[in-house]
């Protein structure tokens, strides 16, 4: 079967054109539930228990019951019908309750990236949860690559840097350290982020604004499906070290910390 072709739904791994929901479900109708996506690596998921417990989070935020073994039974369900596959499982949940997961394939990652603004207000009250409500997310990257450009890069209206729609962002003004816009800007707090933060001994969170991108020698985005991949320029502002040096030792370190993870114990 193809990668992109088997489900789950509520329990039964069937093919992905068999799965189907209600058209009823507000999961569809108002986009509410949450979802999360775990990147395996031949067949071991990687941070699979922070993807749930994530999940948990949004779920309790969204205040949508969820069964957490119940979708962790699915996800195991999936990566033994699966095989020793690379590529993604999506693993949602709708307000009806319905528990879907998807096997993907993950596109092709390139070296780097060139970045339009697209100017962005994240909705306070979905603080803290990472609900299917995306359109905006999928908006932008839309208008970044109607503008020519690969990605999205979420400004607010104040010139506050966020991150990108499916990724977070990481910047470095003096080559040695890296700063990423810290979770109090209402950016999704990212697990790969999060164990970069903890990796890199020289990254931090702190406030960065559009206008200071000039002074930018190198960035990256990093996210479970790109991992670290490094961003050219933002709108006109070319950053001179694509890859930077940074940039390549946190490549190298993510990759070696995957896989320190998922060997087999
Ligand atoms: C808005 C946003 N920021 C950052 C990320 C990266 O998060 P993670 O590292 O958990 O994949 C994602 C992933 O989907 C995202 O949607």
């Amino acid at each position: 079967m193809a990668l992109s072709a088997l489900a789950v739904l509520d329990g039964t791994v069937l093919p992905a054109d068999e799965a189907t929901i209600n058209v009823t479900d507000l999961g569809l109708l108002r986009g509410d539930g949450v979802f999360e996506v775990v990147k395996v690596y031949d067949g071991r998921p990687f941070a699979l228990d922070d993807h749930l417990r994530r999940m948990a989070n949004s779920a309790h935020n969204l205040r949508l019951e969820i069964d957490l073994s119940a979708v962790r039974a699915d996800v195991d369900a999936l990566l033994a019908e699966a095989g020793p596959v690379n590529g993604a499982i999506r693993f949602l949940v709708s307000r009806d309750g319905r528990r879907i997961g998807l096997v993907e394939a993950v596109p092709e990652i390139a070296p780097s990236v060139a970045l339009a603004r697209v100017e962005y207000v994240p909705p306070r009250i979905l603080d803290g949860v990472k609900s299917l409500s995306y359109a905006g997310n999928m908006l932008a990257q839309r208008i970044a690559k109607e503008k020519g450009f690969d990605e999205a890069l979420l400004v607010t209206p104040h010139g506050r840097v966020l991150e990108a729609p499916t990724s977070s962002f990481f910047a470095s003004f003096d080559g040695e350290t890296l700063v990423t816009p810290p979770l109090s800007d209402r950016v999704l707090d990212s697990i790969t982020r999060r164990r970069l933060l903890s990796l890199l001994p020289h990254a931090r969170e702190e406030v960065i604004t559009y206008d200071s991108l000039g002074r930018v020698r190198e960035a990256f985005l990093a996210s479970t499906t790109r991992e670290v991949q490094a961003v050219s320029r933002v709108d006109d502002t070319t950053f001179p070290d694509t890859p930077g040096a940074l940039t390549r030792a946190a490549v190298d370190v993510f990759a070696a910390h995957v896989r320190e993870e998922i060997a087999p114990a």
